[in-house]
């Protein structure tokens, strides 16, 4: 398998009804899904559709040794060394829910996040400051993506009791050096979650050997169906954490007073679960692993490389981030002086087929301190190629062409063209 023909294997992208060339650009908020992804799911609803871990029937026993096998693999995959470290969730979001409801919190403990994070990542915490009387600390990080370890150091000094940060910016691309900040944490006795959402489907993790609490990650933005989400969690870690929800499937026995959970992951797992999803998601990640995260990366260091020469350096065009494409491989995040995002985004599918996402990529902390309206993101992926990229440049020049020659006052001007489909505000 090839990352170059890899295209043709996703049914969203084949011409069908009429509808011409898409170039998807979206996949930071939901990858799409290639045929293998579809097919398991299918098969599960059509030979084997059974609870795991429940019935004894044929069915029964086939989703156990499925479901069982997505656990391993992907265990395998983010390099810990047990499935009972992957614990399977609706999503990332509900990942960091897990993990802040979880820990038993005493008033006064800190939280440290950093100042882009993805909302899933921070209004968790400012709840539990107003409900548990938490107390949570910000880390500034630089505009130019560049890591500061003495701002590091100085918030530690503050005894922190949890370290929450992503390890890939879903709004410039930009990742953090998880590591080193996983080792500082731990010699000031600090716990650490990373939020993986846009690191995990492009780069390897190696959970074990970094030495991290929990890492979170979404399968459904690395090739599975939606609604499919993991905590991985150090067994230590994991022990000390509160089921979301408790009924069904987490118990090792119950009586009319009492009851025991069963161990993690389990415990973590209440109710049937979603079965035909995970299976699905397994087969995302064979695909995946057939085609090679390194393969994956270094194309989409190259397109990314390739539209940021195109758009640098052109008036009123501003990159977020990084301004080396390859500190920030999967994501060109930009602004158009002159313009909203909602508009350039829909000028953009409406006239060339160009698919991206605008407006605050839920890190409405980060927009609202700098008074912007937000920005435009094209996400790149397996299957995107020059042809993609030709098009967003394209379609961003023909944009700058309409725009009126000087911007005009906050509210920023249309192009002529502008479709009347109304923007939602993201
Ligand atoms: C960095 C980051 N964190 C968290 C999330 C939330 O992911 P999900 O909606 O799959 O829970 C996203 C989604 O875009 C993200 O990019």
């Amino acid at each position: 398998m090839n990352v170059a023909r890899a295209r043709a294997d996703f049914p969203a992208l084949r011409p069908h009804r009429g509808r011409s060339r898409i170039a998807y650009l979206d996949s930071a908020c939901m990858s799409l899904v290639p045929d293998p992804v579809l097919r398991a799911m299918e098969e599960y609803y059509s030979d084997f559709p059974g609870c795991a871990g429940r019935s004894l029937h044929r069915f029964s026993e086939e989703v156990s040794r499925r479901y069982d096998a997505a656990r391993d693999a992907f265990a395998e995959f983010v390099g810990t060394s047990a499935s009972e470290h992957v614990v399977f969730l609706r999503n990332a979001t509900e990942a960091i829910n897990l993990v802040a409801s979880g820990l038993d919190w005493r008033k006064g403990d800190r939280v440290l996040v950093s100042d882009q994070e993805h909302n899933s990542n921070l209004v968790v915490w400012q709840r539990l400051q107003r409900e548990r009387g938490i107390r949570l600390d910000i880390l500034p990080l630089s505009a130019d993506g560049s890591w500061d370890a003495e701002a590091l150091e100085r918030a530690l000094s503050r005894k922190i009791r949890l370290i929450s940060l992503f390890h890939t910016s879903n709004l410039d691309g930009r990742s953090l050096p998880i590591r080193e900040i996983a080792e500082r944490a731990h010699d000031r006795g600090a716990q650490t979650l990373f939020d993986g959402c846009q690191a995990a489907p492009h780069r390897a993790v190696d959970f074990d050997r970094l030495g991290i609490d929990f890492y979170a990650l979404s399968a459904h933005k690395m090739l599975g169906p939606t609604g499919t989400g993991i905590l991985v969690g150090t067994p230590q870690a994991l022990s000390k954490l509160r089921p979301l929800g408790i009924g069904g499937e987490t118990v090792q026995w119950a009586t009319l007073t009492d009851h025991e959970l069963r161990p993690p992951p389990y415990r973590f797992e209440a109710g049937l679960q979603n079965y035909g999803g995970i299976i699905g998601a397994h087969a995302g990640l064979r695909y995946l692993q057939r085609i090679g995260l390194a393969a994956i990366e270094s194309a989409q260091r190259e397109l990314n490389r390739e539209v940021t020469e195109a758009l640098s350096g052109l008036a009123r065009v501003h990159i977020l981030g990084p301004e080396d494409a390859r500190d920030r491989p999967s994501i060109f995040g930009f602004t158009i002086d002159g313009i909203d995002p909602h508009d350039a985004a829909l000028f953009l599918d409406e006239g060339w087929g160009v698919l991206v996402r605008s407006g605050m990529h839920c890190v409405h902390s980060w927009y609202e301190r700098r008074g912007l309206t937000g920005s435009i993101r094209a996400s790149f992926y397996l299957y995107n190629n020059r042809a993609d990229g030709a098009a967003l440049v394209h379609g961003v020049r023909e944009l700058l062409e309409r725009l009126p020659s000087r911007p005009e006052g906050p509210r920023p001007a249309s192009p002529r063209g502008r479709p009347a489909r109304k923007a939602r505000i993201a």
